[in-house]
């Protein structure tokens, strides 16, 4: 059940809007009088992470536009899609206690009509073969697609991305350089669970036994950072790395460590000034990401 929009619901001080024409009319009595608009957008079934970003956001900006619309595009197995969990009710409960100002609902044919081609077609610079382009073809072409269509709606000064996807903030930066879209991207920093592992809307998806058991990620990525500081050779660590993430239920799909920049492997002779460890693995039936800056600093 969709919640009433506008303003008339039950969060009495966060507007909802489904329909671009009110996002729009609103936001534009906003710019009118000079407010920056910060804008975070997401898959819903939000956690600390999200959160963060929406701080951050509330933070830096006079109105802070959260949106929630999980992206059939970006999704290259329909089971994944399917199965990706939707917690509406307590997702707009999460916003209004941190005090988002907006939350953008948009329905899938609001996004893409049916009389437009919202599909982006550039030259990520080979951003979008490698990790998760490798592995999840398609993938980042629905990403740029959607934030393209998002963009073009909310139009914000500032765009929250967090560090938890990093290829993901790599591929949008590009987007919005190739395009001259006027927003500044501002990356927020990978919020993790107590014991180390990153927040992810699909750990609710995580079988109990493996949910501890999952901090490898995070064990193997600092492992990995001791490793390199210790002046241990790449193609050796991420050796290690593979066998540390290869137990009983868990399979790596990849361990990287890349350039930060490009994400090209680094220079054996002189590493670059940002060195980033990024992985895929899988836990069960759940698929993991997670990476760590090895050198330098974002
Ligand atoms: P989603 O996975 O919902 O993530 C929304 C934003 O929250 C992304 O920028 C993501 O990097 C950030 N995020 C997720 N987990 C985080 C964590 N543990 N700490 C900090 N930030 C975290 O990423 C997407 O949605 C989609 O691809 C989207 C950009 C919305 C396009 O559909």
């Amino acid at each position: 059940m969709l919640p009433a929009f506008g303003k008339q619901n039950q969060f009495s001080k966060m507007y909802l809007f489904q329909r671009v024409s009110d996002l729009q009319t609103y936001l534009t009595t906003e710019r009118v009088n000079n407010r920056s608009v910060g804008f975070v957008p997401t898959m819903g079934a939000l956690h600390a992470g999200h959160l963060k970003l929406v701080k951050r956001s509330l933070a830096e900006n006079q109105i802070t536009v959260a949106s929630i619309f999980v992206n059939p595009t970006q999704f290259n197995d329909a089971s994944d899609l399917e199965k990706y969990p939707r917690t509406l009710g307590k997702d707009l409960e999460m916003l209004a206690g941190v005090g988002c100002d907006v939350v953008f609902l948009p329905q899938v044919a609001t996004i893409y009509p049916t009389d437009l081609n919202t599909e982006v077609t550039i030259d990520f610079g080979g951003l979008d073969q490698v990790l998760e382009g490798a592995q999840r073809p398609g993938h980042f072409a629905g990403v740029a697609q959607v934030v393209n269509r998002l963009l073009n709606i909310v139009q914000p000064h500032y765009l929250y991305l967090g560090q938890k996807d990093y290829q993901q903030q790599l591929i949008i930066k590009r987007l919005i350089a190739v395009l001259q879209l006027p927003v500044k991207v501002v990356v927020v920093a990978t919020e993790r669970e107590s014991d180390g592992l990153a927040m992810s809307s699909r750990n609710l998806l995580l079988d109990p036994e493996l949910r501890p058991r999952s901090v490898l990620l995070q064990q193997t990525l600092e492992g990995a950072k001791n490793r390199l500081a210790a002046g241990e050779p790449v193609p050796e660590i991420e050796k290690w790395a593979l066998e540390q993430l290869t137990q009983p239920d868990f399979n790596p799909e990849y361990f990287s460590i890349v350039n930060g920049e490009n994400l090209l492997p680094p220079d054996p002779a002189t590493l670059p000034d940002l060195v980033v460890a990024c992985t895929a693995v899988w836990a069960g039936k759940v698929r993991l990401i997670d990476n760590l800056v090895l050198r330098g600093s974002l």
